[in-house]
C-alpha cells in the first residue's frame, strides 16, 4: 500500500528507480512520482494514474543525477491526483511516504509549518514542512529527521533527500516496512526486498525508529535511541524470473498455475519422508499444553482460518476462533492464558494484523503466525512463525499464497491432533499420502479449469453472482465470490447453503448465476436440496465438484465443472484453482486489469 524507493548510485539513478517503481506498482497505482538530486538541485515530476503515465512524462525531460527517490500511491488523505502524487517537495527537501501521520491535521496548526505553503491535501506535505522548518533552524540534515519524526503520530516508512546533498538518501521506519539494500556498488532503501531486486542482492528488514543514511558507498543504521545499529544483511532470496510475468499474460494467471508448486513447497517442510507422517519441525512450542485457538487474519487470508477452523477442530478437538484482524483488538476478546494465536498473512505487513499481533504479544498471549514473505514485520513480531513457501504473490488478488496458508493450517492440525492423540499416527500416516497428492491433483484442477472460460463469457453479462458451499465450501465460497467481485466489479456473494432460506433466497431471480460448491460427503445430499430451492426460483446453477454420479437432470443446471476425484482432507486446496480461474477468466473477459483492480493494492499497509 503506497511504494516507495530510494537509490544511491555512482551512475545516472532515474532509470533504476522506474524499474523499481514497476515492482513496487502492486502497492498502489493512483499516481506515481520520482525526485532526481542533480548537483545540488532537485528535480521531480510526478503524475495521476499509472506508472505508464509517470515514464511518458519523463520522455520530456533528462533526468540525471546519481541519488533519488519514487513512489507509487495508493490514495489515502486526498484524492489521486497531480499534486497529491508523492514526492512532496520543498525548496530544500524532498520525500517518498507510505504510511498514515494521524495528527497531521494538528501539525499543519502549529506555529513551525503554520506559514507553510501547502500544495496538497496530503498528510505527508507535514512532514516536508516540518523538515524545511528544521533545516532553516539550522539543524543538521539527520537532526531535523530525528526531530521531526519525534512529533509524528501514525506510521511511516520515508524516504528522504535534501537539495544541499547531492549524495545521500536517508530513511526512517515506524510501523509501515521498509528494507536497505546494496549490491556493493549503489545502495538502495525501499518498501520491499522485491523493490530491490534488480539493485540489491543483499537487504536489511529496517525496525520500528530506524533511520538509515546511505550513499552509494555506506549505509548506517541508527535505532530509536540514536545509537549506530549493527542490524544483519541477508541474501535477498528473490530472482527475476520471480518477479516477472514469463509466459503469461498476467500475474495473477502465473500465480494460479504455481498453486501445485506453491502447495507442494510448503507441505514439504511437513513431511517426514522417513516415517510418511505430517509433523511440523523445529518449533519450539509445547502444542500439547493449548487450550484454544484463535485463528486472525484479513480478506482472503481470514477466509483460510475459516477453513483453518473445520481442520483443527475436525482434527484435534480444540476449539477454535476466527476474527477478522481489523474487529479482533477492539473486541477486547477473552483470550485463555494457554490460548495459542494464530495470525495468517501473505505479505506479512497487513497493518490491521500486525495491530492485532502487537495486540496480544503486549498482554503475553502465545503468537504464532503463517506468513509468506520472509523477515516480515508480523513474521518477527510473533514468538513462532511458519512460513507459506508460495514464492512472490505480485497480483493483488491473492491466490496461491491461499492453498499454501491452507497446507500450513492442514499440517498444523494434523500435527496437533496426533500429538494430543485425536488422531492415531495411521490417520497421519494417511492424511500424509493424500497430501502427497496435492500438487499432481492441482496441475489436473488447472487442466480441467480451461473450459471455465466459456462459462466466463456468458457470466460477464450478470448483474450479480452467488456462491454457496457447505462445511470447508463455505468459506470456499465467501473466497469466490471476494476474488470474483474484485476483479470483475460484479457484485458477487457467498453463503452456507443451508442460509439461503434465512434471507438471501430473495435474491434469486431468473438466470441469476449461482456457484455451489458440492464435494461429495456427508453434506452432499442436504446441499443439492438448497440447489434444489435455487433451480425452483430460477436460479442458473454452476456446480464444483468431484462426485462421478451427479448428472445434470435440470434445464437450470447451466454447468457441472467435474474436479478429479479427491481425498477428503485436501479438497478445499484442490477445489481453489476452478474457484481462482472462474474470477480470472470473468475479469479477462471483461477487459480489466486484473492484477491491479481499481481502488485496491496489495499489502495493506494503513489500517
Ligand atoms: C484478496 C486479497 C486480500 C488479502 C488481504 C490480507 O484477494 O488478496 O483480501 O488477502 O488484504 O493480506 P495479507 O495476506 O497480505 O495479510
Amino acid at each position: 500500500m503506497c511504494g516507495i524507493i530510494g537509490i544511491a548510485s555512482n551512475d545516472n539513478v532515474s532509470s533504476n528507480i522506474i524499474n523499481s517503481l514497476k515492482k513496487l506498482e502492486y502497492r498502489g497505482y493512483d499516481s506515481a512520482g520520482i525526485a532526481i538530486n542533480n548537483n545540488e538541485k532537485i528535480n521531480q515530476k510526478k503524475v495521476k494514474g499509472k506508472l505508464d503515465n509517470l515514464i511518458y512524462a519523463l520522455q520530456e525531460d533528462q533526468f540525471d543525477g546519481k541519488v533519488g527517490i519514487g513512489h507509487t500511491r495508493w490514495a489515502t488523505h486526498g484524492e489521486p491526483s497531480d499534486k497529491n502524487a508523492h514526492p512532496h517537495s520543498s525548496r530544500s527537501v524532498s520525500l517518498v511516504h507510505n504510511g498514515i501521520i494521524e495528527n497531521a491535521t494538528e501539525l499543519k496548526k502549529t506555529k513551525e509549518v503554520r506559514d507553510y505553503h501547502f500544495e496538497s491535501d496530503t498528510d505527508s506535505e507535514v512532514i516536508t514542512a516540518l523538515l524545511t522548518h528544521h533545516r532553516r533552524e539550522g539543524l543538521s540534515h539527520l537532526e531535523s529527521i530525528k526531530k521531526t519524526i519525534t512529533i509524528l503520530e501514525g506510521s511511516y516508512a520515508l524516504a528522504i533527500i535534501f537539495d544541499d546533498n547531492k549524495d545521500t538518501i536517508f530513511g526512517a521506519k515506524n510501523g509501515s516496512p521498509l528494507v536497505a539494500g546494496t549490491n556493493g556498488v549503489e545502495n538502495s532503501i525501499g518498501s520491499d526486498s522485491i523493490a530491490l531486486s534488480s539493485v540489491a542482492n543483499r537487504v536489511c528488514y529496517l525496525e520500528d525508529g530506524d533511520i538509515a543514511v546511505l550513499d552509494n558507498k555506506n549505509i548506517e543504521i541508527y535505532n530509536i535511541k540514536g545509537d549506530k545499529a549493527n542490524r544483519e544483511f541477508v541474501e535477498i532470496g528473490i530472482t527475476e524470473s520471480d518477479v516477472s510475468k514469463g509466459e503469461y499474460n498476467h500475474f495473477m494467471e502465473k500465480e494460479i498455475h504455481e498453486h501445485p508448486l506453491a502447495v507442494g513447497e510448503t507441505f514439504r517442510q511437513f513431511i517426514d519422508y522417513d516415517t510418511g507422517i505430517i509433523k511440523i519441525p523445529n518449533l519450539n512450542l509445547d502444542f500439547s499444553k493449548i487450550s484454544k485457538i484463535h485463528l486472525i487474519a484479513c480478506g482472503t487470508a481470514y477466509y483460510s482460518c475459516l477453513v483453518g477452523k473445520y481442520y483443527f477442530e475436525q482434527y484435534s478437538r480444540i476449539p477454535v476462533d476466527c476474527d477478522m484482524a481489523s474487529e479482533f483488538r477492539y473486541r477486547d476478546p477473552v483470550i485463555d492464558s494457554n490460548a495459542l494465536c494464530i495470525f495468517v498473512s501473505q505479505s506479512g505487513e497487513t497493518a490491521d494484523t500486525k495491530a492485532a499481533v502487537d495486540y496480544c504479544r503486549d498482554r503475553k498471549i502465545k503468537t504464532l503466525s503463517i506468513v509468506n514473505v520472509k523477515n516480515s514485520s508480523i513474521a518477527r513480531d510473533s514468538d513462532y512463525c511458519l512460513y507459506t513457501k508460495a514464492g512472490a504473490e505480485i497480483g493483488v488478488a491473492s491466490t496461491k499464497a491461499f492453498t499454501a496458508q491452507l497446507s500450513v493450517l492442514l499440517s498444523m492440525a494434523i500435527h496437533l491432533a496426533t500429538l494430543i492423540k485425536s488422531i492415531t499416527i495411521d490417520d497421519n500416516k494417511k492424511i500424509c499420502k493424500e497430501v502427497m497428492q496435492a500438487t499432481q491433483l492441482l496441475e489436473q484442477a488447472i487442466e480441467r479449469s480451461y473450459s471455465l472460460k466459456d462459462v466466463a463469457k456468458s457470466i460477464t453479462k450478470a448483474k450479480g453472482v452467488m456462491y454457496l458451499g457447505r462445511g470447508t465450501s463455505f468459506p470456499l465460497a465467501l473466497e469466490g465470490a471476494l476474488k470474483f467481485k474484485e476483479i470483475s466489479y460484479i457484485h458477487a456473494e457467498g453463503y452456507p447453503a443451508g442460509e439461503m432460506k434465512h434471507g438471501p433466497l430473495a435474491l434469486i431471480e431468473k438466470n441469476l448465476p449461482v456457484v455451489c460448491i458440492v464435494p461429495p460427503g456427508p453434506l452432499f445430499h442436504k446441499t443439492i436440496s438448497n440447489i434444489q430451492e435455487v433451480i425452483a426460483r430460477g436460479g442458473k446453477i454452476l456446480m464444483i465438484t468431484d462426485d462421478e454420479t451427479l448428472e445434470s437432470n435440470s434445464e437450470n443446471i447451466w454447468e457441472i465443472f467435474r474436479l478429479p476425484k479427491c481425498p477428503k482432507s485436501i479438497e478445499a486446496i484442490i477445489y481453489s484453482v476452478p474457484i481462482h480461474m472462474l474470477a480470472y477468466y470473468t475479469a479477462v473477459e471483461l477487459g480489466n486489469d486484473v492484477d491491479q483492480p481499481r481502488n485496491l493494492a496489495k499489502s495493506v499497509t494503513v489500517e
